[in-house]
């Protein structure tokens, strides 16, 4: 493979803000693109700058409206290799459907496999993305893959604050090796929610907490919040075992609807600690919920991607 000059990084709708930081940090401009749908709500893309034998980033995670983020993100892809692009690397910062990664229940789909190989047969060698709902899903991709985690700018995040005595506690079972880790990181003990979903839908019930959280600040760690059904349920059997506060901390904060709104009326959840994966509307900013940037891990990483180095590096 041949490539000239540094990395050209594109962007879809999804997060231009994003991808915008993550050009301030590698102190590059945002490769210019044109995309829209025509009346018949096909969507074009048609990229403006030169690309051949260029390494090209496209920054898009698949955040509302999902599919037509992904379809962007495709036809986009679709549109480099056309243009003969060196080496195409879809940046996913989220990666929705990833929750759809197995067959559970008869006759349904996997569908964060489907979405894999799209992005494979449109052209992508490359994927970056951060914290997978769960690591096995990289799997799905016959591209090459890089996941990145949070999980240090959040420990970071929380060291700084100095809590006292806390504890970190992983929301579900399926969640407990990363707040495992994370508890390692902010040298804390760890407890365990005992987690049960009700159905297809977002309805969850907390049955039970493993571990001692009397009298400490509480560290609710999971790669996202989505409606927060679930952090809401921990902070109130968190409550009943006697911890002094809760936090929530989670790499992505997706808050549909009103569920920031929902998050931020509990009273002993003190604060809402994520990343800038996906965008957050003005209308969900609240004083409970901090934003940690995401653009500094993912600029550098497109860097060691472009020059060969380590991006494991990154996270030792
Ligand atoms: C699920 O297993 C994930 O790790 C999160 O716990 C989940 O996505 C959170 O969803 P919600 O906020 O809707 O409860």
């Amino acid at each position: 493979m041949f490539l000239n000059g540094g990395p050209m990084i594109f962007t879809g709708k999804a997060h231009p803000d994003l991808a915008t930081r993550i050009c301030e940090y590698l102190e590059c401009n945002l490769g210019r693109a044109e995309f829209f749908k025509f009346n018949n709500d096909n969507t074009f893309v048609k990229i403006l700058d030169n690309v051949r034998q260029r390494d090209v980033f496209i920054v898009q995670p698949t955040t509302f409206p999902v599919n037509d983020n992904i379809m962007e993100m495709l036809i986009f892809i679709d549109a480099a290799r056309r243009a003969s692009a060196g080496r195409i690397t879809a940046v996913i910062p989220y990666y929705s459907y990833a929750r759809t990664d197995k067959k559970d229940q008869p006759r349904v789909p996997i569908t964060g496999r489907l979405i894999a190989d799209l992005i494979h047969t449109a052209g992508a060698d490359r994927v970056v993305l951060v914290d997978l709902h769960a690591a096995q899903v990289q799997g799905f991709f016959s591209t090459v893959v890089d996941e990145l985690t949070a999980l240090p700018l959040l420990a970071d995040y929380f060291l700084k604050k100095n809590l006292g005595e806390i504890v970190v506690v992983a929301p579900d079972i399926g969640s407990s090796r990363r707040s495992r880790d994370f508890a390692a990181r902010v040298n804390a003990p760890l407890a365990i929610i005992e987690k049960r979903r009700l159905g297809n839908n977002d309805r969850v019930e907390t049955l039970n907490v493993i571990g001692n959280v009397e009298g400490k600040y509480a560290i609710l760690f999971d790669d996202e919040i989505n409606t927060g059904s679930t952090m809401i349920s921990a902070a109130k059997i968190l409550a009943e075992h006697g911890s002094k506060g809760v936090y929530a901390c989670a790499t992505h904060g997706i808050l549909p609807g009103d569920a920031a709104q929902k998050l931020t009326a509990v009273p002993n959840l003190n604060e809402i600690v994520i990343t800038d994966t996906v965008p957050l509307e003005e209308r969900k900013r609240h004083p409970k919920i901090t934003v940690v940037p995401i653009a500094p891990l993912v600029g550098e990483a497109i860097r060691r991607i472009h020059e060969g180095q380590s991006v494991g590096a990154l996270f030792t």
